[in-house]
């Protein structure tokens, strides 16, 4: 008999089952609590609550672990590239030559956008945050592509509609910085080129311009790693947006912005700006260290813990050896990351960050990679974003596909006032 839990309210006691995952995690399946015992679960920021069943990333928070589809991040960091993870990603496996082939040409198909939308990117303020040139406008998609308004899309119109957020983002975010720096020429897209390097191209290209490969390498790496974390705040968000079926652009646009806060993607811009506050207040990183464990201050070091790792991100260790990696090919000397590695051994070292499992998270050293390329800190979130749009798709896809999927609309303990009566303006 498969296992059950016993809940025991008053002199009730009602069963449930246990669900169990591939991985051996176990819930209790409570969707019927409230019908047998009018109580309801009460999990603030929901540490404790599974949304959903989901086939897609596995992670082990205590032992370091994230698979997407059942392979290693390591592994796919080592061998992969980002195109064959979205594929794998959105469709499960690991696509054979043809099928990577037609999800290239699909996603290649779409070098461009719609006239009205670079219209509406000149439009922006030139020091527009990124974050929110990029959810407006890929929600503003949907305006021009009304065929994917429908409740229920068809497959092939699925796999369309994927394929070209996953071509556009790119496209939005390089003509953004490019207009930054006054230049508002397109760049056709380099189908010889992996994502990244066709990223790249778009963000830098002028006469003479060349793609370093291992700089492009290593940002696909990067790619690689931010492009599914399982039902983190802004995946979640992509998927309780989706679940009310609002269209695909809508779900993944809610998603960017959820991603933009400082506790989730937005921490990237975060550490960046911590760091270089910490280099012109003489450099001693023993201050910010002082200032992260005094409550009062309320300062946290950015790219400092996680919800679900307790133990280390593997995401940063990856990041780590890239980060060097590019650093080293550009010949770059950075302050910065003397500053990054200076400030994780001390922390490693302090009772404070040991007794509470704090170690640095995929945002730690990944800002530190974006600044030797070129790229400026208010656009790092972005970045996360281009690396996230599979993992959105794919849970998008999977929980259209679900039929178990609900409307998400949690309920609430209710602590206002009890009723009372109105009292005329006059009388107040
Ligand atoms: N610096 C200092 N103290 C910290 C930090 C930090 N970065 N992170 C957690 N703590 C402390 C908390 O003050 C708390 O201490 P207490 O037990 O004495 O009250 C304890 O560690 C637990 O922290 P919580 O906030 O309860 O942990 P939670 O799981 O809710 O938060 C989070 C995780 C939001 C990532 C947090 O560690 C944080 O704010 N980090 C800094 C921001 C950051 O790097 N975000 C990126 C996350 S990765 C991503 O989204 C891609």
């Amino acid at each position: 008999m498969s296992e059950t839990a016993k809940i025991t309210i008053g002199s009730k006691t009602v069963e449930y089952p246990i669900i169990q995952g591939t991985e051996g995690e176990k819930a209790i399946d409570i969707s019927k609590l409230r019908a047998d015992t009018g109580c309801i679960t009460l999990d603030n920021g929901l540490m404790n609550s599974g949304s959903c069943k989901s086939a897609i990333t596995f992670l082990d928070g205590e032992k370091g672990i994230l698979r997407y589809r059942g392979y290693s991040i390591d592994e796919l960091a080592e061998k992969a590239i980002f195109r064959e993870v979205a594929y794998l990603l959105i469709y499960g496996e690991l696509p054979n030559k043809k099928q990577f082939k037609e999800f290239c040409d699909r996603v290649h198909k779409y070098s461009s956008l719609p006239e009205g939308v670079y219209k509406i990117l000149d439009q922006y303020p030139l020091d527009a945050h990124p974050m929110a040139v990029a959810s407006s406008v890929l929600a503003g998609l949907s305006a021009f592509y009304p065929q994917y308004l429908k409740n229920d899309l068809s497959k092939e119109e699925k796999d369309e509609v994927m394929a070209q957020i996953f071509a556009q983002f790119k496209l939005i975010i390089s003509y953004y910085y490019r207009r930054t720096k006054g230049i508002t020429e397109r760049v056709p897209t380099r189908q010889d080129q992996t994502y990244a390097g066709d990223f790249i191209n778009m963000m830098f290209h002028k006469p003479g311009f060349t793609i370093d490969p291992e700089i492009s390498r290593a940002l696909d790496i990067l790619l690689i790693l931010h492009a599914d974390h399982e039902q983190n705040c802004s995946t979640s968000t992509v998927r309780v947006v989706g679940s009310s079926k609002a269209n695909v652009f809508a779900a993944v646009s809610a998603g960017i912005d959820a991603l933009w806060g400082q506790l989730h993607g937005g921490a990237n811009q975060a550490v960046l700006e911590m760091l270089e506050e910490v280099r012109n207040d003489g450099g001693d990183v023993t201050k910010a260290i002082a200032k992260a464990k005094d409550k009062n201050s309320g300062f946290r070091l950015m790219g400092f813990g996680h919800r679900v790792y307790k133990n280390f991100d593997p995401r940063a260790k990856i990041i780590k050896v890239a980060c060097d990696t590019v650093l080293g090919r550009l010949g770059v000397k950075d302050p910065l990351l003397d500053i990054a590695k200076g400030m994780e051994a001390a922390a490693l070292k302090d009772p404070y960050f040991k007794e509470r499992s704090l170690y640095p998270n995929v945002d730690f050293y990944s800002g530190i990679i974006y600044r030797a390329l070129g790229i400026p800190t208010e656009m790092f979130t972005a970045m996360f974003a281009l690396g996230r749009i599979p993992g959105w798709l794919a849970q998008w896809k999977e929980m259209t596909e679900d039929p178990m999927t609900k409307i998400v609309r949690p309920r609430q303990i209710y602590t206002g006032a009890n009723q009372r009566p109105f009292i005329p303006m006059d009388k107040r």
